[in-house]
């Protein structure tokens, strides 16, 4: 599962988290989807104790164990987290469990199983995730990542805040939205571009990384557009619900 090296080897993804963990780490930590513990090896020099939640045993057999065995104060729980009855009231809950808009892991349905369980003040690492669209031209014809500058996409809009999400309260996972685009060149546009922004903290921000949120590519119905043009994008997804759940159309 060379993925989990991936994960740990994006030096940009894994510093802003380090950072973040050294600043706010304290007391109770929770990491769930821990992978290969790498965040709660992090945490456990900062916190009194560390949970690290893991819903896969043989993740946990080759990877979480090989860095979290041995570290006193870290207790490994192979659970699934959007479900977990959890004993305690964590002081402060990582749960890096990313995906570009939210759409294709479980980081909504683990949040608000894990909001059952917090108190007002416990600190969420990452804060909150922000997405933006544009539409524009792509030699695509189903859903794909974009990553190292592929596929192209050229952008006939300008880049479009639409959603926001705050780790520290319940979220609704059936994103259905009208978005306004406002087109600022002329010609034929086939598809939209999704990009997700973290603040990890409040000060901490990143945009997509080698192993964090790459854009999304989405085709939709080919339209010609006039600069200056308003259209209007039907956009609908379900958080933690998988990439089939997308649906794009321009009315
Ligand atoms: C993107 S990886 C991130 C791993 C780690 N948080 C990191 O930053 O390196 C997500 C991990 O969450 C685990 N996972 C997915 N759904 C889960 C769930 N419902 N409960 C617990 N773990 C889960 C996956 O098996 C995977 O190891």
């Amino acid at each position: 599962m060379t993925y989990y090296n991936d994960l740990t080897n994006d030096d940009k993804r894994v510093s802003i988290f380090k950072e973040a963990i050294i600043e706010k780490a304290h007391g109770l930590t929770y990491d769930l989807g821990t992978g290969s513990g790498i965040l709660a090896e992090i945490a456990s020099k900062y916190s009194e104790k560390v949970y690290a939640f893991e819903i896969n045993p043989l993740v946990i057999k080759r990877y979480t164990k090989g860095n979290l065995e041995g570290i006193e104060n870290v207790s490994i729980i192979q659970a699934d987290a959007s479900t977990h009855t959890f004993e305690e009231i964590p002081d402060v809950v990582i749960c890096e469990m990313l995906d570009t808009a939210l759409i294709d892991e479980e980081q909504v349905l683990v949040i608000n199983n894990i909001l059952d369980y917090t108190k007002e003040d416990t600190i969420f690492i990452p804060k909150l995730t922000y997405d933006t669209i544009q539409v524009g031209f792509s030699n695509i014809s189903h859903i794909v990542y974009l990553e190292e500058g592929r596929p192209s996409f050229k952008t006939y809009s300008n880049e479009i805040k639409y959603n926001q999400v705050d780790f520290s309260e319940k979220i609704n996972p059936y994103f259905d939205k009208d978005i306004e685009i406002n087109i600022i060149q002329s010609g034929t546009i086939n598809s939209i571009l999704i990009t997700t922004y973290t603040y990890v903290t409040e000060e901490l921000f990143t945009g997509p990384t080698p192993m964090l949120n790459p854009p999304l590519v989405i085709p939709v119905n080919e339209t010609e557009v006039n600069e200056g043009d308003i259209i209007k994008l039907n956009l609908k997804y379900i958080m933690g619900g998988g990439l089939n759940t997308i649906t794009a159309n321009i009315e």
